[in-house]
């Protein structure tokens, strides 16, 4: 282990730092010296990186055990773990993509997120670590909006709300002081994914085209850095839900 490593007061875990909303959040981190991990398929090219492929449960435990490792050594004030780690899905719609990638989407987007959540709160209680303790969920307008051509992500991220909601009644419930989470919504921000999604067909998604033009003329879209900032600034929260703003501009 590097020095830097073992003297580090906070240890920020973001999934999906290779890219888009983590890579703005990990080159954005407000606590100076921090040992910063990403968690994803391809490691981050200048951070420490452990494998998670969120479409393949075999691999979900090593990350499970790599928290509880970390934390039962650690001697710092903070670990904060960010579940932001999100796989490109079948967009489209339902009984009409491809089978079995809604199988892998609903693994990916869905099973996923709340078994990292839950392995970190455990590894958080059996390591007894004293420090505060984060565990934010990145959610999406699409928690509340049943946007046509989304069903797995519309669906995953209401379910990830509630997971958050009951999560943190249990803390209070077990005195749990030191242990904050929280579900963001992040807004609208440019990223792989939502160009992913915005080069579809209307017929297949119908806020492409809208998505497009919003992207076109730098409309109520964000840019990586600016939206990791704002959630940064808002952490730590008492909030069960910090909600930056909508995916699209509705059009009256
Ligand atoms: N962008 C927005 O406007 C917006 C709005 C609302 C909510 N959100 C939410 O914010 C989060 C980040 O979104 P984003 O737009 O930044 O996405 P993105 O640009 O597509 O980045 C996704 C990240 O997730 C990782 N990832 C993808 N598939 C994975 C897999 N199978 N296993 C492990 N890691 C995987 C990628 O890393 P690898 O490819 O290296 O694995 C990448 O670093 C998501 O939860 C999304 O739902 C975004």
């Amino acid at each position: 282990m590097q020095n830097a490593e073992k003297d580090a007061s906070s240890i920020v875990w973001i999934s999906g730092a290779t890219e888009g909303i983590g890579l703005g959040l990990a080159r954005n981190i407000p606590y100076v010296g921090a040992r910063a991990i990403n968690l994803s398929r391809r490691p981050h090219p200048g951070l420490e990186s452990v494998f998670l492929d969120l479409a393949d449960p075999g691999c979900w435990n090593d990350v499970g055990a790599h928290f509880a490792e970390t934390l039962a050594g650690f001697r710092g004030d903070r670990a904060i773990f960010i579940q932001n780690a999100h796989m490109k899905g079948m967009t489209g719609f339902v009984g009409e993509v491809a089978a079995d990638a809604y199988l892998h989407d609903i693994t990916a987007n869905v099973a996923a997120p709340l078994r990292l959540g839950e392995m970190f709160l455990r590894a958080v209680k059996d390591s007894g670590f004293t420090g505060e303790a984060g565990l934010v969920m990145m959610s999406s307008s699409s928690a509340r909006s049943p946007t046509i051509g989304q069903t797995v992500y519309c669906a995953g991220k209401a379910a990830l709300e509630m997971w958050v909601r009951v999560a943190r009644r249990e803390l209070a419930m077990r005195e749990a002081r030191n242990i904050w989470v929280t579900a963001v919504r992040p807004g609208f921000v440019d990223t792989p994914l939502t160009r992913h999604v915005a080069a579809m067909a209307d017929s297949d998604y119908p806020i492409a085209s809208q998505m497009r033009r919003q992207m076109a003329q730098g409309v109520g879209v964000m840019d990586i850095d600016t939206a990791a900032k704002q959630i940064w600034a808002a952490l730590p929260t008492d909030q069960s839900l910090l909600l930056f703003g909508e995916q699209v501009r509705s059009e009256d």
